[in-house]
């Protein structure tokens, strides 16, 4: 555990449902442990007037029951609030970021900008910042999305950086700060042994799933105008993709593990209308049922129009041009109200080079890793053994690794980890600018397609794995999706 060094957690958008469901909770969590210290402050921003002890009623009615009950402590609670101040603030007045600034001043140590916000207060929170010189040594963190394609991307980047350096900049995408993710890189660069088995020598494709039970909770406006896409296969399904792809960095720097990812982005092969109408499948989920619960169509939802375009779940196929996976193909998925709440990395591995002891050897994927990234983080390699008795033969059987077992204690949740990284200055899993936007570029043929089909999403019940198309892109390449059970 390091000790911070004094700083000041600005918290703008302090109202709003991130702030109440993930990032108070986190720096309540950090707090709890010790890791914030005694060093450092929340000052809560937003529009709504009202003073530090309003704010805490509001926190104890609004903050508290997203919070697990095995870390609730109440004593700890109390002065976890103490450490809270609130300023109320109307992005519209200027001189409202003079008394900001006045308020900062008093505190020491370095200072840190949560945007909770929407994207489109982004650019006048950061102008209104640099308006009363609260730039010059502070750290800005902003969340997805960014922007809702590449220009718009470009534009928010452009306003930011034209005020903070892009070493200030921390662009969150928690999937880089789940436990799971950061054990990938421990498994891939930590052991000699799957080095050499991490290649398209061995490997006839990949999966990467991030499947949801949840659908739209609420947040049918947003998601209206962003869909899966936008809201899960631009950002964690592509990061998740360069994190497995990437090179070994020469070190665990910043820039030298995001320069890995960049690159693998950039090897990603252009998509155009027919790769698009060929290779990506997307979805909305119609009436179904949850286990036994029977959920909404996502046009039931409030805030969807009835004849809403938007999709909810995206398959993909991706090549990856370079000289460690040509010809692998990777399947990339995502969705809301699927059959079952999971993320995971499925290695599918040849078949051996002839079926010396009969068929079972000869498909692909007799061999496979499982990397499950949640729930109930694991590793799961499949082998082929002998069924006792006479003759030869074959049966899958398997290899688990349940990282509970291991390791007891405290788990960081994402947001406790990377507002931690943030507190001490640490930018590795945080996005980089041109890592972000390499990322819109590769999916703008995607969004172009779309855009002009009459055709929306095929429909899918809620509680399957999506429409059929979803499984007939696979079996164009003779195969299918694993799903496993745990
Ligand atoms: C967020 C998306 O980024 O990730 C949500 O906006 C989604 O729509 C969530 O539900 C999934 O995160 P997790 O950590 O629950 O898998």
């Amino acid at each position: 555990m390091t000790t911070p060094s004094p700083y000041t957690f600005v918290l703008f958008g302090a109202t709003g449902d991130l702030s109440l469901r993930k990032v108070l909770p986190a720096l309540f969590r950090a707090f709890c442990t010790g890791e914030l210290a005694e060093v450092g402050n929340i000052l809560a921003v937003a529009r709504s007037p009202m003073d530090a002890q309003a704010y805490h009623a509001w926190c104890e009615q609004h903050v508290r029951a997203h919070i697990k009950s095995d870390v609730w402590d109440e004593a700890q609670w109390k002065r976890f609030l103490a450490t809270i101040d609130y300023m109320p603030l109307d992005l519209g007045r200027k001189a409202e970021f003079d008394t900001l600034a006045e308020r900062l001043a008093k505190r020491e140590g370095v200072r840190i900008f949560y945007l909770a916000t929407g994207p489109s207060l982004f650019i006048p929170i950061c102008e209104g910042l640099h308006s009363a010189k609260l730039n010059e040594n502070g750290r800005i963190v902003l969340e997805k999305p960014l922007g809702h394609d590449l220009a718009s991307s470009v534009a928010i980047n452009d306003a930011v950086g034209a005020i903070f350096r892009e070493d200030q900049i921390y662009r969150i995408d928690h999937y880089l700060g789940k436990e799971a993710v950061q054990n990938l890189l421990a498994l891939r660069f930590g052991n000699a042994i799957f080095e050499p088995m991490w290649r398209r020598d061995l490997i006839e494709s990949i999966q990467i799933t991030i499947a949801e039970e949840l659908g739209v909770e609420g947040r049918g406006e947003f998601y209206e105008q962003t869909g899966a896409l936008r809201d899960m296969v631009q950002n964690h399904l592509l990061q998740l993709l360069a994190i497995v792809a990437m090179e070994p960095p020469f070190s665990m720097d910043a820039d030298a593990v995001r320069d890995e990812k960049l690159r693998v982005l950039r090897s990603l092969r252009a998509l155009d209308d027919d790769t698009v109408a060929r290779n990506v499948v997307r979805g909305q989920y119609g009436a179904g049922a949850i286990g036994k619960t029977a959920v909404p169509a996502y046009t039931d939802e409030p805030g969807v129009p009835a004849d809403s375009q938007t999709e909810t779940f995206v398959a993909l196929k991706v090549e990856i041009d370079n000289w460690r996976w040509a010809g692998v193909p990777f399947f990339l998925r995502t969705g809301k109200r699927l059959g079952e709440r999971v993320a995971e990395i499925v290695v599918n591995y040849r078949a051996t080079p002839y079926p010396l002891l009969g068929e079972a050897t000869a498909h692909a994927g007799a061999n496979r890793l499982v990397i499950r990234l949640q729930p109930n983080e694991s590793m799961r390699l499949y082998c082929l053994a002998k069924q006792p008795g006479e003759g030869m033969n074959l049966q899958s059987v398997h290899l688990d690794l349940a990282f509970d077992q291991f390791f007891k204690g405290h788990r960081m949740d994402a947001y406790e980890r990377l507002l931690l990284d943030v507190i001490h200055g640490r930018l590795a899993l945080f996005v980089r600018r041109d890592e972000q936007e390499q990322a819109w570029r590769w999916v703008a043929p995607i969004q172009a397609y779309w855009a002009r089909q009459h055709k929306g999403p095929k429909r899918y019940a809620a509680g399957t794995w999506g429409p059929p198309a979803a499984s007939a892109l696979l079996a164009q390449y003779g195969t299918c999706w694993v799903e496993e059970d745990n």
